[in-house]
C-alpha cells in the first residue's frame, strides 16, 4: 500500500484555497479578484498565500513568489522518485515543488515535508489531504527521518539559504548528510542574482565539503526571480 495519498491535480486546484468554498465570502474584494478559471484562481490564491507568509516572516520565506512549475520540474529532472523508498522536502511553502513531487512518486515511496511556518503547514495539509506535513525546522530532519526506519533517497530543498547564518546552514546540512542514503541525492535551488555573491560561493564550499559531486545547473529564466539549482551526490559520510 502506498505510504501517502496522492490527490489528483484537479483536486489540488480545488483544495488550494485556505478558505473552504462554503466559507468564502460571496462578495467584495475576494469575489472581484476571483477568476472563473479554477486553475487561474488557484494560482492567484497560491501567490497571495505566499505573499502573506513573506509578510509574516520575510527572512524565513526569502522570496515574494512561489517557485514556477518550470523550476520545480527542472530541479527534479534528475531524480528518479518513482523507485525511491523515502523522499523528503524541506521548506515546501505553498507546495510549488510538492505538487510536482507527488505526481512522480512510486506506489511504495514514503514522502514527507518539513515546514517551519505553522500557517503554511495548515495550508499545506488543506491543499494536499493525506500528505505528511511536519511542522518543525529542517535542523531536526534526522530525528524525523529516523522515525521512518530508513534513510532518504532524495532530499529536496526550498530553503532560503541566503537568509541563513553559516551556523544554521551547517546544522541543516549536517542533518541532510546524516539522513541521506549512501546513494542518495540532495537538490536545492537558489536565485541566480544571489549566486553571484560571495555568500553563495561560501555556501557552495559548504556543499563541496559534504558531497563528492556538486553540480550547478544552467539558469532557469522562467522563474521570478531567475534561479539555478545544485544537484549533490555522494554524501561524504556513508550512512548505509
Ligand atoms: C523561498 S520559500 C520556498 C517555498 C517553496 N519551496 C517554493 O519553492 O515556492 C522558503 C520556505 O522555507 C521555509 N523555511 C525557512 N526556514 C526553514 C527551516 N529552518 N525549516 C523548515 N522550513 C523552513 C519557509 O517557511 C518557506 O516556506
Amino acid at each position: 500500500m502506498a505510504n501517502h495519498v496522492r490527490p489528483k491535480v484537479d483536486e489540488l486546484n480545488g483544495a488550494l484555497s485556505t478558505t473552504p468554498p462554503a466559507e468564502r465570502p460571496s462578495s467584495g474584494w475576494w469575489r472581484s479578484h476571483r477568476s472563473s478559471d479554477p486553475a487561474q484562481w488557484s494560482l492567484l490564491d497560491e501567490r497571495l498565500q505566499f505573499l502573506a507568509a513573506f509578510i509574516r516572516n520575510p527572512a524565513a520565506v526569502g522570496s515574494l513568489w512561489p517557485s514556477s512549475p518550470t523550476l520545480a520540474r527542472a530541479t527534479l529532472s534528475n531524480c528518479d522518485l518513482r523507485s525511491a523508498r523515502l523522499v523528503v522536502e524541506l521548506g515546501p511553502g505553498t507546495g510549488a515543488f510538492t505538487r510536482v513531487i507527488l505526481d512522480r512518486l512510486g506506489e511504495q515511496t514514503e514522502f514527507f515535508v518539513i515546514e517551519l511556518d505553522s500557517n503554511s503547514t495548515l495550508q499545506l495539509r488543506r491543499r494536499f489531504p493525506g500528505l505528511h506535513v511536519v511542522n518543525d525546522s529542517a535542523e531536526n530532519l534526522t530525528r524525523h527521518v529516523e522515525k521512518t526506519g530508513k534513510k532518504a533517497d532524495y532530499i529536496i530543498s526550498g530553503l532560503p539559504w541566503a537568509n541563513m547564518n553559516p551556523e544554521l546552514q551547517d546544522r541543516i546540512l549536517d542533518n541532510i548528510i546524516d539522513s541521506l542514503a549512501e546513494r542518495g541525492a540532495f537538490t536545492t535551488f537558489g536565485y541566480w542574482h544571489a549566486s553571484l555573491l560571495p555568500a553563495s560561493r561560501r555556501f557552495r564550499v559548504r556543499l563541496e565539503k559534504r558531497f563528492g559531486v556538486v553540480r550547478r545547473s544552467h539558469v532557469i529564466w522562467k522563474n521570478v526571480p531567475p534561479a539555478i539549482f545544485y544537484s549533490c551526490r555522494h554524501p561524504r559520510v556513508a550512512q548505509d
